[in-house]
């Protein structure tokens, strides 16, 4: 790591840096990375074009200086422990996150949370428009910081300012219930460019910028017009760095660690996977109770199942409950299920690293991702990335961003425990030609849509001249 410079000409901005700094029982501190998908995406892409990236540590106070790490530049944002109360855990994931996921938990609202939500959309501004060099481009991530692009543009009106929404955006009928949806809609309006993961996300908001901030409708669906400017709209769904992961899943190490994990099992006939951030939007609850219905009707056959869960937004009320709920059922199906030394589902509750992870993902036969909604769920095409030898069956809620474009899934509606049910039984007994067949035509689309192909599209969208690759630059 080294000192950063000043004066970034490519700008990332999000809640949370790519790494968080960790506070060992000892007083030391060291960087892990960042949990999520935004993360796993952004990562990669901004490496290569060598770009700041602004955003907060992941702990309260954590006083951290700008740094360089592996040709990335981190401005660290400071946040007190009431911001990290009311901003994160209260207005982003108490209000905007449940609200934003179909209310499938009721979101709080709250007018202390609001205005923590406002004071610290200013603070990313102000840092923000400090580092960026004359005429720079910034990409704003996520529903944390809608509020960031009119601020920054009223700082720093010279910037060409992209936002990108990773999570959905939801049927106008339930955004009006937002006390402050004015206020939303006007800060998103700052961005020359607002992307989305699904048309249906743009044409909401479309709707909502002419009726709550009197935005006029532009040369089409995707435009507007506001004070004076033009605002794009578009759909950019979201993606992984395929290619990587695909040779990561090909390597001696990764493919002996999926036998070692097969074996760990007790070799059974099939294994199934689920791997998320424990959160209440992903529907583990759905996928245990489809699991454990097969086992209790005889027909799961030789079948272990693996839920791998990150710890995530534990201090947060819903997500409490959802742990105790499913930590409970994990202990229900092994206590009736399970033999001395061969448990039909192993659940972890840690992150695991990208090798490990790819590990599982080879070793699972049938993968099984579920959200009650999910803006797009990297997860799902991370699976058939890693799926080099075409066999594999991905079972994927129609709820999620991904379903549009991985149609050859079974695809399941996360509501339907029957519908759940039998789609896990129809993977678990496809026959290999039918498996081949759709596996392949999932790998085509995730190999040629990938993460660099999304962030292009949008850049392009927003102006941005492409990267220009070591080689090229002198
Ligand atoms: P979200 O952004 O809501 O967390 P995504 O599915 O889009 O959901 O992205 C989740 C990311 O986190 C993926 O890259 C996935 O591999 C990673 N991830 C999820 N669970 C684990 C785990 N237990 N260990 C390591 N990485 C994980
Ligand atoms: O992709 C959605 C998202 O909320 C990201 O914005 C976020 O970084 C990630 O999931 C993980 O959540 P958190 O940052 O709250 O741990």
């Amino acid at each position: 790591m080294t000192d950063a410079e000043t004066e970034a000409e490519f700008v990332v901005v999000a809640n949370r840096l790519p790494v968080d700094l960790e506070r060992l029982p000892d007083g030391t501190e060291r960087w892990k990375r960042s949990p999520g998908g935004l993360v796993t995406a952004l990562e990669p892409m901004l490496r290569s074009r060598e770009g700041a990236w602004v955003g907060w540590p992941g702990v309260a106070d954590a006083k951290a200086k700008p740094f360089v790490e592996d040709g990335l530049t981190l401005y660290p944002v400071d946040l007190s422990a009431k911001d990290v109360e009311e901003y994160y855990e209260g207005f982003s994931n108490g209000t905007l996150w449940p609200l934003y996921h179909d209310v499938v938990q009721p979101p709080a609202f709250h007018r202390h949370w609001w205005q923590a939500y406002v004071r610290v959309n200013q603070r990313f501004a102000e840092a923000t428009a400090e580092i960026a060099a004359e005429g720079a481009t910034v990409w704003v991530q996520d529903y944390q910081l809608q509020l960031m692009p009119a601020a920054l543009r009223a700082l720093r009106p010279d910037l060409r300012i992209g936002f990108f929404l990773h999570i959905p955006f939801p049927p106008t009928e339930l955004f009006m219930q937002l006390p402050w949806r004015s206020r939303i809609v006007e800060g998103l309006l700052g961005a020359d460019l607002v992307g989305f993961h699904t048309p249906g996300g743009a044409r909401n908001f479309h709707w909502l910028a002419q009726n709550l901030a009197s935005a006029k409708e532009g040369r089409g669906e995707d435009e507007l017009y506001y004070h004076g400017r033009t605002v794009r709209l578009g759909a950019f769904p979201i993606s992984i760095d395929s290619k990587a992961l695909d040779a990561l899943a090909r390597t001696p190490e990764v493919q002996e660690q999926a036998k070692q994990i097969r074996a760990d099992l007790g070799n059974p006939r099939r294994v199934i996977l689920g791997v998320d951030r424990l959160d209440y939007t992903k529907g583990i609850d759905v996928r245990l109770r489809a699991f454990e219905e097969l086992l209790a009707e005889d027909k799961a056959g030789d079948t272990v199942m693996i839920q791998l869960a990150t710890p995530s937004r534990e201090r947060v009320e819903h997500y409490q409950k959802m742990r105790q709920d499913i930590e409970q059922a994990v202990g229900r199906i092994n206590g009736t299920y399970s033999r001395v030394g061969h448990p039909v589902l192993h659940y972890l509750h840690q992150s695991l690293p990208r090798n490990e992870l790819a590990a599982f993902f080879v070793a699972a036969d049938v993968m099984l991702v579920t959200p009650l909604r999910d803006g797009m769920n990297l997860v799902a095409k991370e699976y058939v990335a890693c799926r080099t030898g075409e066999t594999g069956v991905l079972v994927l809620s129609e709820f999620a961003g991904a379903a549009i474009e991985l149609q050859d899934a079974l695809l399941v509606n996360p509501h339907d425990t029957d519908g759940v049910k039998l789609a896990l039984h129809t993977a678990l007994e496809m026959p290999p030609a039918e498996a081949q067949k759709r596996m392949r035509n999932l790998r085509r689309q995730v190999l040629t849509h990938d993460v660099d192909r999304w962030a292009r599209s949008f850049l392009d969208a927003l102006g941005l001249p492409p990267a220009t690759s070591p080689e090229t630059d002198d």
